[in-house]
């Protein structure tokens, strides 16, 4: 028997370099449909357009506070029915009306080795710390910023003598590549969250998943 494809939304507030290429990745098992911002403007919701792919804007300064925003923006995702919840540089925090709901059925990208450099600018940061590896992390979003159960890493090695801009596209060329790894995974049911910890093909993934950067040219 064919299950039906899992519904994916995903939600930024930026440029949506990721949204494209998980649209590129959709297949069988999974497909997007919807795009949602906190920005009228943001150019994730024009390329949902140019892909024939629902957008909804809300928009903080619509309601009186995070709560009600929340609220909406949950009530707004309800009406798309869907399985998964990709946060792609979606620059708000999310308070328990969205979190409760989608509780194991929310993944974030964020572009560092976390538990490494959570928050914002960590490209700058990683290069002013002089470290050598850096990439991107998918992971289960919990109310800790940054710090849900992770699933998987791209790695690379950094070229200290690169500016800034180098490392950031090298770091969204990863992230481009695991984010629909990931959601692979959870569409084919080999991926999901138990008490807390993300289990991948049964086993507890203690460490997440490290693909290498030459693995996603
Ligand atoms: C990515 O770097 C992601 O890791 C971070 O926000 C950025 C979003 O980029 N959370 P895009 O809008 O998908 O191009």
């Amino acid at each position: 028997m064919t299950e039906d494809p899992c519904r994916v939304v995903v939600l930024g507030s930026g440029r949506g370099s990721n949204f494209e290429a998980l649209a590129a990745a959709a297949g069988p098992a999974w497909h997007i449909v919807a795009a949602g911002s906190d920005r009228p403007d943001a150019p994730l919701l024009a390329r949902a357009a140019h892909n024939g792919i629902p957008g909804f804007c809300r928009d903080p300064a619509d309601y009186a506070g995070r709560d009600a925003h929340d609220a909406a923006l949950a009530a707004a995702l309800e009406r798309f029915s869907p399985d998964l919840v990709l946060l792609a540089g979606y620059l708000r925090l999310l308070g328990p009306a969205m979190l409760d709901p989608w509780h194991g059925r929310m993944l974030n990208i964020h572009p560092s080795l976390l538990p490494a450099w959570p928050g914002l600018h960590t490209h700058e940061r990683v290069l002013r710390a002089g470290d050598r590896e850096h990439g991107a992390t998918v992971h289960f979003v919990t109310p800790e910023l940054d710090a849900g159960p992770r699933v998987v890493q791209g790695r690379l090695r950094v070229a200290p003598t690169r500016e800034g801009s180098a490392l950031a596209a090298r770091v969204h060329r990863l992230e481009h590549c695991i984010y629909p790894m990931a959601v692979d995974w959870y569409a084919n049911g080999r991926l999901k969250l138990e008490k807390d910890m993300a289990i991948l093909d049964g086993e507890p993934l203690v460490e997440p998943v490290v693909i290498e950067e030459a693995a996603c040219a």
